[in-house]
Parts: C-alpha cells; structure tokens; sequence
C-alpha cells in the first residue's frame, strides 16, 4: 500500500515496517548497553509511543519495567504549544532509573515539559529515548540520549503516530504529500 487517504490529506509510504525495526533493535541494545547494571523504567508517552514502546520493551534483553503517562499537544498537523497531561504517573518514580519513551520530538514542547515534572519526582537519572527527531523543527535545548531516526520537517502518520485520531494502525510510516 504506497498512498492511503485519511479524512481530507493524502499519505505516501515513507518509512518502511522493517526498517523501523532495525532502528529499535539497535536502540534496545545501546539502551541495555547502558543499563546493564541497573532495572529501568521505561516510561511510555500515551498515546503516539504505543507501538515503538512495544517493540522496545520486546527487544530490550535485561530486566525493566514499564509505564505509561499520557500527554497531549497535537491539534491536526500543528502542535498547540500548550501540553495536557490526560493521565499521570501510577509509578513510584523516587530513585529509579527513568527512560522517556516517545514516538516523535518535534518543537520539543512535550517532552522538555515532562522532564520538568519528572525531575520534580526525585528520580535517580531520566534520560529521553525517541524513535523519531524532526530536527530543523526543535525549539527547546534539550538532550535527547537516543534518537531512532531524524527526518525532515513532514507531516507523518502510522506506526502510533495520528491525524486527528485516525492513522495510527498502519505498520509502516506515511508522509503527508501535498
Ligand atoms: P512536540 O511537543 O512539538 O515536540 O510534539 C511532540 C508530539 O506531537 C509527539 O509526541 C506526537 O504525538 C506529536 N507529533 C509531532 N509531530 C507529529 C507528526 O508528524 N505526526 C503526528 N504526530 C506528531
Ligand atoms: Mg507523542
């Protein structure tokens, strides 16, 4: 399936199924690189990390754990530049080790504003693990430990990602073509 149409934008195949999996398979094994002494906490961003959290997860060889906390900034294709927590945290995060689970860092907004919260949480370490980076987009200064892939300033959907709700069941990553 090379172009789907969702509500009122076309989409064209842009990251293949295959190719995303490589990309966590690598990142799973530098993550339990760094890990290797310790039992971390991975902490999803709901809803859009779903699946690379999955997959992560299946992929990561030693002991962690999981947990999910949902944001939400997206209105369309536009971020709002305003981000709602929708669900809080249900962990005990004091003294862990923290790993920021997110689909894709556009302006930054999101995930330097959970980092904040967190580090009001008193973890031992949180570092930020995203599977995409929009680089010429980012606003915010901050570090990101473990980027999957960057690409350039495009609407996407699928593997997790939406448009208005709508595109986040497809396998593979669509780029909106206009
Ligand atoms: P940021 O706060 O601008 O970095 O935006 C991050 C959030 O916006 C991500 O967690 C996504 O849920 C959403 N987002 C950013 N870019 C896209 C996109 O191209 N397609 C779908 N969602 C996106
Ligand atoms: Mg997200």
């Amino acid at each position: 399936m090379g172009k789907i149409r969702i509500l009122d934008k076309e989409f064209e195949k842009n990251i293949p199924f295959e190719r995303i999996q490589e990309v966590i398979e690598t990142m799973a094994s530098k993550i339990h690189e760094d890990y290797k002494n310790s039992r971390p906490l991975f902490l999803c961003v709901l809803n859009g990390a779903f699946m690379f959290a999955a997959d992560l997860f299946k992929h990561y060889p030693g002991h962690c754990e999981i947990s999910f906390i949902k944001l939400s900034s997206y209105a369309g294709t536009q971020t709002t530049g305003e981000v709602k927590t929708l669900i809080g945290l249900d962990k005990e995060i004091e003294g862990r080790d923290v790993i920021i689970l997110e689909d894709i860092v556009d302006t930054g907004i999101t995930i330097s504003h959970l980092a904040n919260d967190l580090s009001a949480c008193k973890p031992e370490s949180v570092r930020i693990a995203t599977l995409l980076l929009k680089p010429e987009s980012l606003r915010k200064e901050i570090r990101l430990d473990y980027v999957g892939m960057e690409i350039p300033n495009d609407f996407i959907v699928g593997y997790g990602l939406d448009y208005n709700g709508f595109g986040r069941n497809f396998r593979d990553i669509y780029k909106i073509t206009e």
